[in-house]
């Protein structure tokens, strides 16, 4: 176990979860996560962001390695979110810091995740700057990226941003940085996934973070999760992205998820992907039964049209198509058209309960919503195919043909 330097006298003090599932209802599967945190070694020495409630002791192992644990001065905590807070308590007890910095919003979230403390806090704002000696961190708040308390460190002696929550991944590997990591499909997909599951309801707030961020030189972002961006390049590269995907443009290709009962609505979600790839969209048609929730969200990260399909189960849809719309809602995803379809036995409102959650999410709705009663016959396929061609006209007539 190694404090890796990243930087002169500037180490990654780090823990690699391989084991993590479930954040917060995303499925980080197959791979984890990482818990990043850095020590700046100077005058003044600086724990940046802690780790995850059982990693303390990980993390101090490892920063020992390069520094006595007492000889920290400052910690600064980025972000309350219990991954990068969660340990706090252990640290600071076995630190005794003499200062800890945290945004002014972060003081409520501190003061609720630990009543009581007598710590000794620092609230900053955004431009606020401390000198550790030869350097000097330079505080940028960014809120809502992830939560209200977000902010990010800038050391401009080092050109070098340490970003917390914005421009992570989660990956787990004994790799540090992107440039080492050596799979650049599972790398972009792993940053559309993080985006699409976690930073997609404050897209606004990354188009207006990000102007800021560029006014900086930045030679190296270091976020709290995965893998370093080093390297000019990657870090026009990384930034570009999360505009693009902030932006979510129309996207020609489609979604369908659905649930089915006894094939026949199933049956409809295969009618409606031919019509698509007749109407020259390319499709994914994912089942809730096969897929997880956070898999769908981030499929939506390349569709510009979204198709929802359920059978009528109890006067409403089935359960893990509720679960996928609730999730998909608290997401915002923004610029959609969307679909609906369903089939049923008896009283048949699934179809439009869907045709109203997709509207809800603020989904243009250029078709009626298609259902059939018990199993779909020659003529209801026809007016599931139709659904997914008009649909396709529509969405190329948004991307611009
Ligand atoms: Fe990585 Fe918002 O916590």
């Amino acid at each position: 176990m190694q404090a890796l330097e990243i930087k002169k006298d500037i180490f990654w003090v780090g823990c690699v979860d391989y084991d993590h599932r479930d954040f917060h209802g995303y499925s980080t599967s197959p791979e984890g996560t990482t818990y990043n945190a850095y020590l700046i070694k100077d005058q003044k020495n600086v724990l940046v962001d802690t780790v995850s409630p059982g990693f303390g002791k990980t993390m101090l192992c490892r920063l020992a390695k390069t520094l006595d644990p007492e000889k920290i001065d400052y910690i600064v905590c980025n972000h309350m979110e219990m991954d990068h807070a969660g340990s706090l308590a252990e640290i600071v007890e076995r630190t005794k810091p003499e200062k800890i910095f945290v945004s002014q919003t972060g003081m409520k979230s501190l003061a609720g995740y630990y009543p009581g403390n007598s710590w000794p806090l620092v609230p900053v704002k955004s431009g606020d700057s401390i000198s550790l000696g030869k350097r000097q961190i330079i505080f940028q708040e960014t809120r809502m990226l992830h939560w209200p308390d977000s902010m990010v460190s800038y050391i401009p002696e080092e050109k070098l941003l340490i970003s917390n929550d914005i421009f992570g991944q989660n990956i787990a590997s004994s790799v540090r940085f992107v440039d080492e990591y050596g799979k650049q499909d599972e790398y972009l997909q792993r940053i559309k996934e993080y985006f699409y599951n976690i930073v997609l309801p404050y897209s606004p707030m990354v188009l207006k973070a990000l102007p800021i961020l560029e006014k900086l030189d930045i030679e190296m972002i270091a976020p709290d999760h995965g893998l370093i961006h080093r390297g000019y390049d990657e870090v026009k590269f990384i930034i570009d992205m999360y505009r693009t995907l902030a932006e979510q443009k129309p996207q020609k290709r489609a979604l369908i998820f659905y649930d089915t009962m006894w094939h026949s609505t199933e049956q409809m979600a295969y009618a409606v992907g031919s019509g698509f790839e007749d109407g020259n969209v390319p499709v994914r048609i994912m089942s809730v039964k096969s897929n997880h929730h956070s898999a769908i969200m981030t499929e939506l990260a390349d569709c510009g049209a979204v198709v929802a399909g359920s059978p009528t189960h109890n006067n409403t849809i089935l359960p893990l198509m509720a679960a996928q719309l609730t999730y998909m809602k608290g997401l915002r995803p923004l610029n959609r058209i969307g679909g609906a379809f369903g089939s049923y036995g008896w009283s048949g409102e699934s179809a439009k309960y869907l045709q109203d959650a997709l509207s809800e999410m603020k989904m243009e709705m250029p078709c009626a919503p298609v259902k059939c009663a018990w199993r779909p016959t020659k003529d209801d396929l026809k007016a599931c195919h139709e659904l997914g061609k008009n649909l396709a006209q529509a969405l190329s007539a948004k991307c611009g043909g």
